[in-house]
């Protein structure tokens, strides 16, 4: 449920996302986190799945984790978020209180390559927001844990063409998943995983 609390930290974090920018704060010392749109879409895709697991890699200080714990929140599930940096996972834990969702969304601070080595969890949903360059190994290491029916979505595909312009085209040429461009803010990949991947398709 989107309560007034959790609209608060929301507004907040966009307040506080907008002042760095004006500020001129370089970019990795911004949260950079997701649009308000993208928040609401992501919070779309959970809330109407019952028992929904979701895994987000890139939490940076809790944005866009809390718009799916509140949409995990509705029919049930639980958002698991891999943050490698210790100042973003500090101030993601208190965002997370803040909103009231700590029993919904949990944290796991390190690397993601050696944090998805470790999980065992199966995910209806995984959110990738990470460095661009590591896109294709995050995808190829998430698409281990989810199964048919299950959504991967990759931000900033069109914001950052140059560098996921061959994410996109990977995901939609491989006849074991259903691919598309969705032109909302950064633009996003919307992946529907329809089978296990095959020797040929790209991993
Ligand atoms: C674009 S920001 C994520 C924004 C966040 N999804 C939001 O909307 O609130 C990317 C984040 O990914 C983190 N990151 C980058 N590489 C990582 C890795 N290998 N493992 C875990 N986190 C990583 C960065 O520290 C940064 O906080």
């Amino acid at each position: 449920m989107l309560d007034e609390r959790i609209m608060e930290v929301l507004a907040r974090l966009e307040a506080e996302a907008a002042d760095e920018r004006e500020r001129g704060v370089p970019p990795k010392r911004r949260s950079r986190q997701v649009a308000p749109t993208t928040g609401r879409f992501l919070f779309s895709l959970v809330a109407p799945q019952a028992d929904c697991e979701a895994l987000e890699i890139g939490g940076s200080r809790g944005y866009s984790a809390i718009w799916l714990g509140a949409g995990v929140r509705h029919l049930g599930g639980h958002v698991l978020s891999l943050e490698i940096d210790s100042y973003a996972a500090a101030r993601w834990r208190e965002n997370v209180a803040d909103a009231g969702l700590e029993g919904w969304v949990d944290l796991v601070e390190g690397d993601a390559f050696e944090s998805l080595a470790r999980i065992d969890d199966v995910f209806d949903l995984v959110f990738l927001d990470a460095e661009k360059d590591d896109y294709e190994a995050l995808f190829a290491l998430a698409r281990r844990k989810v199964e048919r029916g299950a959504l991967i979505v990759a931000d900033n595909v069109l914001s950052h063409e140059d560098a996921l312009g061959a994410y996109s085209r990977a995901r939609q040429s491989d006849p074991t998943l259903s691919s598309l461009t969705l032109p909302l803010d950064r633009g996003l990949e919307l992946t529907v995983v329809l089978g296990p991947p095959t020797h040929d398709a790209p991993e």
